[in-house]
C-alpha cells in the first residue's frame, strides 16, 4: 500500500481530542484513523512580525500520523486564508455572489501561498506516496508540484459545493483556476449535481469534454471527475451517543429541559448555515401554533469562525441580536425558548445532545454535504428516533431520502416543517430513520477514503495518460 500524504489548510492539533468544528478537520481526522501517513497544513500559528516564510514544517507524530505543520505570515494569511479564499471563494462557491471580494492583492497572496506550501511539502514525498489533498484553498497546489517535476498521482476533493456555470465564471480568474485543477489525476465532488455543474462549465467554456471511458479531458488533460460523498465515523458516533448519558453535562441538559421537547441547531457562525432564518422559522413556528409554547426549547451551538472576515463579524451580531430578540418576545419567567451557546462541545456531549433533541435542524442556505446531519442521524434512538429537518440545499439531501426536506428561504414553510416534525407518529419517524441509518452505515468515512483512493490509484490507460502541463 503506497503511503498517503493528506494536505489541507486547516489542520487539528496533533493531540488526540475534539478536533476543531469544521467538516473538513472532522472528516479527514476520521479518515486518517486507520490508515495513517502524514498530514500536512497550516499549523493555525502566525509567523513572529518580520519572518515571511517559515524555514521548515514542524514534524509532530501522533497515533500513526505525521504532521507537518507549515506556520504562516500576517500578509499570507490576510491575503490567501481570509482573503482569497474565505471572501472570494467561499461566498462564491456558496452562491453569495454580493458577499465577494476580488482584489488582486488577494489572489497574489493565494498563488504565492500555494507555491509556498509546495515548496515545503516537496522534501517529504517519495516516488511511490499518493497525494490528496482538500479544499479550495489549494486548487492550484497540483500544479505547483507538478512544475516542480513531480510525477506522483494527486488527487483533489472539494468539500464545498461546486457552483453553476453563470456564478464561477463570476470569478475573473476562473480559467486560470479550472486550468490548475487538471493537473490533479482525480477531482472528487461532494455530490452529483456538483460533477455536472463542472461539467457545464467546461462544456459551455469549449475547454474539456467527458471521455466515453467517463473520464474528463480538460485542458488536455484526462482526469477523473466523480462524486464522492463525504461520511462520517458511523458507527463509532451511535455508540458514543448510546452511551452518552453517563457524562454528566449531559445528564444536566436532559434534566434542564424539564420534559421539554428539544429542537437542535449545530454549525459553525457562518452565513451559509441559515441560522437566522432557522431562527425566524422558530418564532414563526412559536406564534402559529399556541400548544407548542412552553413545551419545547431549541438549543443552537455555534462556535464562532473566521472572525478574521468582516462578514463573520457581522454575522455574530445579527444572530445574537435576532435570538435575544425572540427570547424578549416570548420567553416566560420559568421558560426560555431559544438557548444560543457560543462555543465547540466535545464530540461526547455533541453525541448526546442529538440523541436527546426530538428534533435535528439543519438547514443551511448552501451546503457542500453537511456533516451535522449525518451526525444526527447516527446518534438517535433506533426504538425512538428524532426527525432530521433538512435544508434541500444541503449536499446531504442527495443522499437523506428519509429526512423531512424544507426550503429554508421559506420561513413559513420551514416552520410548518417543525411542527410536522414534532407531531410525527412513531412507525413514521422509525422508518425514515432506518432508511437514512442504513446509508450513513454503508457510506460511512472509511467508504468514503477508501473509494478516492482507489480511484487515485487505479492506473490510467496508457493511451491518455495524462502528460505535462
Ligand atoms: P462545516 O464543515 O461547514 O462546518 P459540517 O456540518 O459539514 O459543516 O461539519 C461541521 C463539523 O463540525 C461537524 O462534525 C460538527 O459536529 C462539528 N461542530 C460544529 N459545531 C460544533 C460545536 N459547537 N462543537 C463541536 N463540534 C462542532
Ligand atoms: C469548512 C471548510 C473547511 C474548513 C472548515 C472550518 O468545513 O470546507 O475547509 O476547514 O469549514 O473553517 P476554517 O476556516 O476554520 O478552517
Amino acid at each position: 500500500m503506497s503511503r498517503l500524504i493528506v494536505v489541507s489548510n486547516r489542520v487539528p492539533a496533533p493531540e488526540p481530542g475534539t478536533p476543531p468544528a469544521g467538516g473538513l478537520a472532522v472528516a479527514l481526522s476520521g479518515a486518517m484513523k486507520e490508515r495513517g501517513g502524514i498530514w500536512f497544513g497550516w499549523s493555525g500559528r502566525t509567523l513572529p512580525a518580520g519572518q515571511d516564510e517559515p524555514e521548515a514544517p514542524e514534524l509532530v507524530e501522533s497515533d500513526g500520523v505525521t504532521y507537518g505543520l507549515l506556520d504562516l505570515g500576517e500578509r499570507d494569511l490576510d491575503d490567501y486564508y481570509a482573503g482569497f479564499s474565505n471572501r472570494m471563494l467561499w461566498p462564491l462557491f456558496h452562491y453569495r455572489m454580493d458577499l465577494t471580494e476580488f482584489t488582486r492583492v488577494n489572489l497574489g497572496g493565494y498563488y504565492r501561498v500555494n507555491r509556498l506550501f509546495a515548496k515545503q511539502l516537496l522534501p517529504l514525498i517519495q516516488p511511490d506516496d499518493i497525494i490528496w489533498v482538500h479544499d479550495y484553498h489549494l486548487i492550484p497546489l497540483a500544479a505547483e508540484l507538478r512544475a516542480a517535476g513531480l510525477q506522483n498521482r494527486i488527487g483533489f476533493f472539494l468539500h464545498i459545493p461546486f457552483p453553476p456555470h453563470d456564478i464561477f465564471t463570476v470569478l475573473p480568474n476562473h480559467a486560470d483556476i479550472v486550468r490548475r485543477l487538471a493537473a490533479y489525476d482525480v477531482v472528487g465532488f461532494q455530490t452529483p449535481p456538483d460533477v455536472e455543474n463542472f461539467e457545464t462549465y467546461v462544456r459551455r467554456e469549449g475547454v474539456g469534454r467527458r471521455l466515453p471511458d467517463g473520464r474528463f479531458l480538460v485542458y488536455g488533460r484526462a482526469i477523473t471527475v466523480d462524486d464522492f460523498p463525504v461520511g462520517i465515523e458511523t458507527q463509532v458516533f451511535a455508540t458514543t451517543a448510546a452511551s452518552a448519558n453517563r457524562h454528566a453535562l449531559v445528564r444536566r441538559m436532559r434534566e434542564s429541559l424539564e420534559g421539554r421537547k428539544l429542537l437542535i441547531g449545530v454549525d459553525r457562525l457562518d452565513y451559509s448555515k441559515g441560522i437566522a432564518q432557522r431562527i425566524q422559522a422558530y418564532e414563526t413556528f412559536l406564534t402559529l401554533d399556541e400548544m407548542w409554547r412552553g413545551r419545547c426549547t431549541y438549543l443552537q451551538v455555534t462556535p464562532k469562525s473566521r472572525g478574521e472576515v468582516p462578514e463573520y463579524v457581522a454575522m455574530e451580531r445579527e444572530v445574537a441580536e435576532l435570538a435575544g430578540r425572540v427570547n424578549g418576545a416570548h420567553a416566560e419567567l420559568d421558560w426560555t425558548p431559544i438557548r444560543y451557546v457560543n462555543r465547540t462541545v466535545s464530540r461526547n456531549t455533541l453525541a448526546g445532545l442529538y440523541r436527546m433533541a426530538h428534533v435535528g435542524l439543519v438547514t443551511p442556505l448552501r451546503d457542500g454535504m453537511n456533516l451535522v446531519a449525518k451526525e444526527y442521524v447516527a446518534a438517535q434512538d433506533p426504538e425512538d428516533p428524532g426527525v432530521l429537518l433538512l435544508s434541500r440545499f444541503a449536499g446531504a439531501a442527495c443522499e437523506l431520502e428519509g429526512a423531512l426536506l424544507t426550503n429554508p428561504y421559506d420561513v413559513d414553510g420551514t416552520a410548518g416543517a417543525i411542527v410536522r416534525a414534532l407531531e410525527m407518529p412513531l412507525d413514521e419517524r422509525q422508518d425514515r430513520w432506518r432508511r437514512m441509518f442504513e446509508r450513513i452505515r454503508d457510506r460511512d468515512v472509511a467508504w468514503w477514503r477508501n473509494n478516492f483512493l482507489e480511484a487515485l490509484e487505479r492506473p490510467a490507460p496508457e493511451a491518455t495518460r495524462p502528460g505535462k502541463i
